[in-house]
């Protein structure tokens, strides 16, 4: 069974063609990045007019990688939420239309879902029960992973997502969008431990997370004198360790509690090398192991969107919806996934 998969929940376009028997046929980004750079975040609007402009070229040259023509094409799958609302509708909307075409079913898909499964499309695929660690821009969560479709929320963020504190404490020290990778460059040339920064909630005895804190602190901190190149990088340094060592601290903790040895690590901050560091050391000392998805399918794409569908459909699910009537959900608790 093929399944085409639609990711235009923000600022990439993603399609991908998913084979149940032969894996991954083929996959294309398009990322948005340049066009908001100007102004330093997404821009809503403009997301979902460069969608609409990029959905079909992105459909032919994924059809032409894997050899396949629209005929082929046995379902199709596209995020449904959560993510910015016009953003979704296109997706959504091209995902329906074309499936009504072509005479398939479109499945509606859950784009933390996307993520959280995106490790399974590994070679070296991790058994189930595992760990899940949802690090992007708009969440920070940990989940006890069953199988598909069976997903308990363990502890996430009170406030910002890693990413977003990333994002945010880029901005402040100047570097451009997105901030996470530019931040996590700079901090490289930095040294840690000069500044001293909190790691919130170390301690707290839970599994919730809470960063907001920290971007006030670096906001102190950037007050308090004109900062010179060399100060940035170690506030960076000195950020980047007390994210991820909260982020280690914690999910390790839930692996623990639940004896489970299978760490996924899902999302964009998931591509973060000092996260992967800690994690694989933490990891080790118990005995266990970190699975990532691909560096390529750590940010959004539609590989997760397509092979998630797949799961799905091979459990037996069908889309509920009359075809052509769908909705779009921007906010949308996984746990809520039915
Ligand atoms: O999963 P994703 O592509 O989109 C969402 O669904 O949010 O994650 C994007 C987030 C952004 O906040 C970005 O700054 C962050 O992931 N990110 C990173 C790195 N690469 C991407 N954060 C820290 N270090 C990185 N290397
Ligand atoms: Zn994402």
């Amino acid at each position: 069974m093929k399944v085409l998969g639609i990711e235009s929940s923000c600022d990439e376009t993603g399609v991908a063609l998913y084979d149940t028997e032969r894996g991954l046929l083929g996959h294309a980004v398009h990322t948005q990045v340049a066009m908001h750079e100007a102004y330093g975040g997404v821009v809503p609007e403009l997301a979902s007019r460069d969608h609409i402009r990029r959905l079909i070229p992105l459909l032919e040259r994924v059809l032409e990688e894997s050899r396949s023509t629209r005929g082929d094409i046995d379902a199709i799958a596209y995020t449904a939420g959560p993510g910015l609302a016009g953003a979704l509708l296109v997706g959504a909307s091209f995902a329906e239309a074309l499936a009504l075409a072509l005479d398939v079913p479109a499945l509606p898909v859950h784009h933390l879902e996307g993520h959280l499964l995106s490790p399974l499309l590994a070679d070296d695929a991790p058994a189930f029960p595992f760990i899940a660690l949802l690090v992007s821009g708009g969440h920070t969560q940990l989940m006890r992973v069953t199988r598909v479709g069976d997903y308990q929320l363990l502890g996430e963020s009170l406030d910002d997502a890693a990413g977003e504190a990333f994002d945010k404490t880029a901005k402040l020290l100047g570097l451009g969008y997105p901030g996470g990778p530019a931040l996590a460059k700079l901090a490289e040339s930095g040294k840690a431990g000069r500044y001293k920064l909190p790691r919130p909630m170390l301690n707290s005895g839970d599994l919730s997370f809470s960063f907001s804190g920290l971007k006030t602190a670096v906001l102190t901190a950037a007050r308090a004198k004109a900062l010179t190149a060399a100060d940035k990088a170690d506030l960076a340094a000195e950020f980047q360790e007390a994210v991820t060592e909260v982020l280690a601290a914690k999910a390790v903790a839930a692996c623990r509690q639940h004896r489970l040895p299978s760490l996924v690590v899902a999302g964009g901050v998931g591509a973060n090398r000092r996260l992967r560091q800690r994690l694989d050391q933490a990891m080790a000392k118990i005995g266990g192991r970190v699975f990532y998805p691909a560096l390529e399918l750590c940010t959004d794409n539609g590989a997760m969107i397509a092979f998630c569908g797949a799961q799905r459909l091979l459990q037996g699910e069908l889309p509920v919806s009359a075809a052509g009537a769908f909705v779009v959900r921007p906010r949308w608790p996984l746990d809520q996934r039915s």
